[in-house]
C-alpha cells in the first residue's frame, strides 16, 4: 500500500503566517505540521510515500525532510502541485506513483491522536472502494459533512450552511485506482477547486464508499484558530497535561474536538 501527504496550496487562512512559507511547515508545537501525517502513515507499516507540495516554498520540504530518514524511512517522493487546483487536483498529480494500486491519502493539515493502522489494515484486506474515517465534531458546517441514512453515508457536503449531521470527513481517504478516473472528469468548484467530496459522492453513487469513526481527537490545523488547537493537543499529549482549548465554542469538552 502506498502513502500520500497532500501538502500544497497557499494557507491563504493562515495569512499572514504563510506568507513567507507554506503552511505545512509551521510548528504544531514540537514539530513543522507535515511531521504528523507522515509519522501517521509510517505507524501504519506505510513505507512508499509520495509528498505533493506546491507554491513558492516547495523546495524547503527537501531541505526539511530529505529522504525521510528521520521517520525510518529510507526514500521519499516529491511532486509539485502548481497553483491552488484543490485536493483532488493534488491527489491526480499521485496516479502515476500509485501505478494502479489502492493508496492512502492523508492531508498534511490533520493533526489527530490515534493510529490508521487498524484502518488501513482493514482496506488492504479489501483493497475496493473508498473508505473514509469519519469524525463528530461541534463545527460540521467547516467541513465536509455526511449525511447519513441509519448507518449507511448517502451523501457528501462540502461546508454546508445547515449540515445534515455532526460527522465530517476527515483528511484520511482510502482509495482503489478509480479515484484517479473519477479526478479526470471533475469541473471546477465554487471556489475553483476539484474538490475531493465529488470524488467520494462518486463512489456513494457506485454504493462503494465505507466509513469508519476516528477514535481519539481530531482537528485540522488550517485556521489561526485549529493551529493554535493542534499545539495545544499534541502538546497535552506529549507533556500528559489538560488540553488548551482556547478556539473551543460554547460547551465543547476541554479536548477541543470531539
Ligand atoms: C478539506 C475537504 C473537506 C474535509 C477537510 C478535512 O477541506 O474539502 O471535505 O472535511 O479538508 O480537513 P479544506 O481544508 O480544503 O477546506
Amino acid at each position: 500500500m502506498k502513502g500520500i501527504v497532500l501538502a500544497g496550496g497557499l494557507g491563504t487562512r493562515l495569512d499572514p503566517l504563510t506568507r513567507v512559507t507554506n503552511k505545512h511547515l509551521l510548528p504544531v508545537y514540537d514539530r513543522p505540521m507535515i511531521f504528523y501525517p507522515i509519522q501517521k502513515l509510517v505507524q501504519a507499516g506505510i513505507e512508499d510515500i509520495l509528498v505533493v507540495t506546491g507554491g513558492n516554498h516547495a523546495g524547503e520540504f527537501l531541505r526539511l525532510l530529505g529522504n525521510g530518514r528521520e521517520f525510518g524511512l529510507k526514500h521519499l517522493n516529491y511532486t509539485y502541485q502548481e497553483g491552488e487546483g484543490g485536493i483532488a487536483e493534488a491527489l491526480g498529480l499521485a496516479e502515476h506513483f500509485a501505478d494502479g494500486g489502492p493508496v492512502v491519502v492523508v492531508l498534511g493539515d490533520n493533526i489527530f491522536s490515534a493510529s490508521i493502522a487498524g484502518p488501513v489494515a482493514r482496506f488492504r484486506e479489501d483493497p475496493r472502494g473508498a473508505r473514509l474515517l469519519l469524525k463528530e465534531v461541534p463545527d460540521p458546517e467547516r467541513f465536509g459533512v455526511a449525511e447519513l441514512d441509519g448507518d449507511r453515508v448517502v451523501a457528501i457536503h462540502e461546508k454546508p450552511e445547515s449540515p445534515p449531521s455532526r460527522f465530517v470527513v476527515t483528511g484520511v481517504y482510502m482509495y482503489d485506482q478509480r479515484a484517479f478516473d473519477v479526478i479526470r472528469t471533475l469541473e471546477p468548484s465554487r471556489r475553483n477547486e476539484l474538490e475531493i467530496t465529488d470524488v467520494n459522492n462518486r463512489y456513494i453513487g457506485w454504493g462503494d464508499l465505507r466509513y469508519e469513526i476516528l477514535e481519539g481527537w481530531w482537528t485540522d490545523a488550517g485556521t489561526i484558530e485549529s493551529l493554535y488547537r493542534a499545539s495545544g493537543l499534541v502538546a497535552a499529549d506529549a507533556t500528559g497535561g489538560p488540553a488548551s482549548s482556547p478556539a473551543s465554542s460554547p460547551g465543547q469538552e476541554g479536548n477541543g474536538v470531539g
